[in-house]
């Protein structure tokens, strides 16, 4: 098959200006309606309820990985490097453009309640019997099962996988500069153009040239503001609380054999973890916010209630705790169930962290899940080293583990019952 397009293809871009399409499967790709679903399903989750702007799409952050995926392999290209195995360009536009495909809506909500995996999904949507699997078999009957290697991270090639999966890699770029355009965050972005110039590939990695260390310095340190300013903002990690707490509701009352007034099939299926391929398609955030909008009318009030706090932003309040031992946390929950609420869903303990730069670590235990790829810096002699080696900066923010415990609830209760509460507690909850 001839995979050339004619006449190129453009999308206007935000972030990167335009996209270009010049390979026909590429092209044949985003037309299909599994990637076309990605256009209902928000990159950010609940995010929008904390930021306004934070509305924009999975379909557009797939579009964005697969144009920084290409603008370095064309780099590679243009400079004639021998360490790149030209024949792995298609492979990885590819797995680029599909490795969030999968998705599902509200994901990671949605992936802890009911114990999901939205890889495992994209791998589903390409080796099954698909819009996506077709387009991909026209390249070559074993060309599905390569695309799903690399989402997988078992592609014999590594510099393939490190492409789209790696400390520094065309996915966490995307999404970085993505999310700070759309919640309007500046500390987000950094120089895109000048990490992708010093980029190389070196033996079967790919490094970075040293001299470009400040602008990947600059990488981690977004990086680092944007974890702790948007992806664990307190008030977005309180709509997801929420969130998962209608899939739990619903999910309890469904085993008990609740009759719920409408339940659609995908959701149903959803619930019960019997769920093909056509079906998980089916799901997407339109359907999941009328599927709320019916359930703040139903009978079950913990179910409506939650609902209703989710689709008009009744969020539960915060406080911060320092040190949530038994003793305070059975005093919070005898006080709550006192004045009628439900410990089970009205007070939940939060404890958001993630390492914002993971040195690769020699000493990983088996079993464990496979390091991503660290970031390499090659100088003149040729010699690599990993980035904290050289860089104070990311060094003092490697391993860094700020946090803190939250603990949330819903407001009204208590201040409707504030005679009710002992004094030590109206004081940690700031009602008088
Ligand atoms: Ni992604």
């Amino acid at each position: 098959m001839k995979n050339q397009l004619t006449e190129e293809k453009v999308f206007k871009d935000p972030v990167h200006n335009y996209i270009y399409v010049q390979d026909q499967t590429i092209w044949n790709l985003i037309n299909t309606k599994e990637f076309q679903r990605l256009r209902r399903i928000r990159q950010l989750g609940t995010s929008y309820l904390t930021f306004h702007g934070a509305e924009h799409s999975r379909f557009s952050h797939s579009l964005g990985v697969y144009e920084i995926t290409r603008k370095i392999i064309s780099q590679f290209e243009r400079h004639g490097y021998p360490d790149w195995p030209a024949e792995e360009r298609l492979v990885s536009l590819c797995a680029a453009l599909l490795h969030d495909v999968g998705h599902g809506p509200f994901s990671h909500s949605l992936e802890e309640v009911f114990n999901t995996d939205h890889e495992e999904w994209s791998c589903k949507i390409i080796l099954e019997d698909t819009e996506i699997n077709r387009v991909l078999k026209a390249v070559s009957d074993d060309f599905p099962e390569k695309v799903a290697a690399v989402i997988r991270r078992t592609y014999p090639q590594p510099i393939v996988v490190s492409l789209i999966s790696s400390q520094m890699d065309a996915d966490r770029m995307d999404y970085l500069l993505r999310d700070a355009y759309f919640t309007g965050v500046n500390y987000g972005t950094f120089d895109l153009e000048r990490i992708l110039r010093v980029l190389r590939p070196h033996k079967g990695q790919i490094v970075v040239k040293e001299s470009g260390m400040h602008a990947v310095e600059h990488y981690l340190m977004s990086r680092y503001q944007m974890y702790w300013q948007i992806y664990f903002h307190p008030v977005t990690r309180s709509s997801e609380i929420i969130l998962r707490q209608i899939f739990r509701r619903a999910q309890e009352l469904y085993v008990e054999g609740y009759s719920f007034e409408w339940m659609p099939n995908s959701l149903q299926y959803l619930i019960q973890n019997n769920m093909t391929v056509h079906d998980y398609l089916k799901l997407d955030e339109a359907l999941i916010q009328t599927v709320f909008a019916q359930w703040a009318e139903e009978k079950d009030p913990l179910l409506s209630d939650l609902c209703d706090r989710f689709l008009n932003r009744r969020l539960y309040q915060y406080i911060t705790i320092d040190n949530p031992d038994e003793t305070l946390l059975n005093e919070i929950s005898d006080c709550f169930s006192s004045i009628g609420m439900n410990p089970d869903y009205h007070m939940e303990i939060d404890f958001p962290f993630d390492l914002p730069y993971d040195v690769y670590r020699p000493d990983k235990k088996e079993g464990e899940k496979k390091e991503k790829a660290p970031i390499l810096l090659l100088d003149e002699q040729d010699e690599i080293s990993e980035i904290s080696a050289k860089s104070d900066i990311v060094r003092s923010i490697t391993g860094l583990h700020q946090g803190e415990y939250h603990l949330y609830y819903p407001m009204e209760p208590l201040k409707k019952n504030s005679h009710l509460i002992p004094e030590s507690l109206k004081k940690r909850f700031r009602i008088d």
